[in-house]
């Protein structure tokens, strides 16, 4: 293993892909790369230029001229050429906005070589839909997080209402259903659990014993 250590963590939304990633870069001091609010970042800027779901194409043209960055922070601040739109890229528009284009092979191909550059600059926990096969496939640590699409939106549910909004446990089923048929049958790296990968089942886990199991992982070697 080299001195960098690369953890990739896959699977559909909501499975808490991004609560343990944060756990775990956070125990071992390293870097905290979420892909989905490059997606999100972007979708964002698509939606002020009048952009709609059909147009991936020009996103992706969008994309060659934007800057998207991490900054410090709890929630890590995202800035989309400068401006902190951490919150702004959180709402249930934007999740559907960032999923339809995220389809588009122009998008990704600009994501990924985006996210293949950061995770070269050394140690880090990256977390979305494609980082176990095509952004980090040589990662030292692959996980693959699922649970039932009940328990997702369960806890998607939960989460909301944390920030204050309740939306109909029903549409939010709906909503996530929706995104695991676009994620694991679009036709450019569709969603998959890679031959190499651990399966982590999180029903009935916490975060933390989720990310405790995954540390055992990583012992193994
Ligand atoms: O993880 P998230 O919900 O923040 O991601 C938003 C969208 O971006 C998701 O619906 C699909 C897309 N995405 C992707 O295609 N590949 C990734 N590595 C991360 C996200």
């Amino acid at each position: 293993m080299n001195s960098n250590l690369v953890i990739a963590i896959d699977g559909p939304a909501g499975a808490g892909k991004s609560t343990v990633a944060k756990i775990l870069a956070s125990r071992l001091g390293i870097r905290y790369l979420d892909t989905g609010a490059m997606y999100r970042a972007l979708a964002l800027k698509a939606l002020r230029a009048g952009l709609t779901s059909q147009d991936g194409v020009q996103a992706a043209q969008i994309l060659e001229n934007t800057e998207i960055e991490f900054g410090p922070g709890n929630p890590q601040r995202v800035l989309l050429d400068g401006e902190d739109v951490t919150d702004l890229i959180r709402t249930m528009e934007i999740s559907e906005l960032a999923s339809a284009l995220s389809v588009f092979s122009e998008v990704r191909a600009g994501m990924v070589s985006r996210q293949k550059a950061l995770v070269a600059e050394g140690s880090c926990v990256l977390e979305g839909r494609d980082t176990t096969t095509v952004v980090a496939p040589t990662a030292d640590v692959k996980v693959f997080l699922t649970a039932s699409l009940e328990e997702r939106a369960r806890r998607r549910h939960q989460e909301l209402a944390v920030k204050g909004s309740e939306p109909e446990i029903e549409s939010l089923t709906k909503q996530i259903s929706e995104r695991d048929h676009r994620d694991y049958t679009r036709e450019d790296s569709p969603l998959t659990c890679s031959s190499d990968a651990h399966l982590v089942e999180t029903f009935g886990l916490t975060p933390d014993q989720v990310a405790d199991q995954i540390m055992g992982k990583f012992a193994e070697g």
